[in-house]
């Protein structure tokens, strides 16, 4: 990874933070972002610390200037850019009729829209050549497979992020770009956390029973941690991912039950 240069989006904590760590540990320099300049810097410095290399700035998915600034700052800072990962927090949680039109809108904006918008600044931007092509992925759900309860927002539009990365890998694979997502089931961060109190108000039963009833249907029986993520990810983001594109990968511990 030495010499390649990644925009990270969402990049302050959970999987995105741990995607960043894994790119610069690998020697990838990172521009860490996320809507808050300072926890993004946080993040940075860490990596700085720990001996990689990172930039960061703010970045909010939902701003549509917002990818082309952070292009124009990383290219002026490093000099080229070779792949982007797109995070950002999830959409509301809510069933169906406790969802009004602003949800829908906002939930477009922080998953399809942002990233629609990330895609079309970076990739004309991108340094790439058939032996070592550039790479575009983002971090959707195991909703693209199995939809989840309570989670109308996530069951809607992870899915149609998954089927615009086939359709845009095709689109950009003679330019050397290759396209992919990555799925998560359950891993250990903050929006879990969330999604197992929310289920827990709703059931009446205690944060733990929650959380045991959803790592009960985890075949590995634990949450994952999020840098086993982070290494799948830097792989389908590394030069030694030369021919995976269009594709939606889950990193689930074998939770999901359809193909
Ligand atoms: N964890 C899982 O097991 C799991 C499972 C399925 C799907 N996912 C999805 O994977 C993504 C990451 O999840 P996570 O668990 O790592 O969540 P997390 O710990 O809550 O992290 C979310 C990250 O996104 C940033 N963010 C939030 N809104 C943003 C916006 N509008 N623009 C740019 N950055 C934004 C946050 O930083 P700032 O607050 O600093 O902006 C933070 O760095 C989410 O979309 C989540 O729904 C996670």
């Amino acid at each position: 990874m030495q010499g390649r240069v990644y925009l990270v989006t969402g990049g302050s904590s959970g999987l995105g933070r741990a995607v960043a760590e894994e790119l610069a540990r690998r020697g990838a320099t990172v521009m860490v972002t996320s809507r808050d300049a300072g926890r993004a810097a946080a993040v940075a410095q860490a990596i700085r610390e720990a001996g990689g290399q990172a930039d960061s700035m703010a970045l909010d998915v939902r701003d549509p200037s917002a990818p082309r600034r952070a292009l124009e700052e990383t290219l002026a800072r490093r000099g080229a850019l070779h792949g982007a990962l797109f995070n950002s927090g999830g959409p509301r949680l809510g069933s169906f009729f406790e969802l009004a039109d602003e949800d829908w809108l906002s939930g477009l904006e922080v998953t399809l829209l942002g990233f629609v918008r990330l895609a079309r600044a970076v990739i004309p931007a991108f340094t790439a050549r058939e032996d070592a092509p550039a790479h575009l992925l983002a971090i959707v759900s195991s909703s693209v497979k199995e939809g989840i309860d309570n989670l109308t927002l996530s069951n809607a539009y992870r899915p149609a992020i998954a089927a615009l990365v086939r359709s845009l890998a095709r689109e950009v694979a003679p330019r050397h770009v290759l396209v992919n997502a990555i799925a998560p089931g359950r891993f250990d961060t903050e929006r879990v956390r969330e999604l197992d109190l929310a289920a827990a108000r709703r059931a009446g039963v205690s944060f733990e029973e929650a959380r045991n009833a959803a790592i009960a249907r985890i075949p590995l029986g634990r949450l994952g941690r999020p840098e086993e993520l982070a290494r799948v990810a830097a792989f389908l983001l590394s030069p030694e991912n030369t021919y995976v594109t269009g594709q939606t990968v889950l990193v689930d511990g074998g939770m999901v039950r359809g193909l």
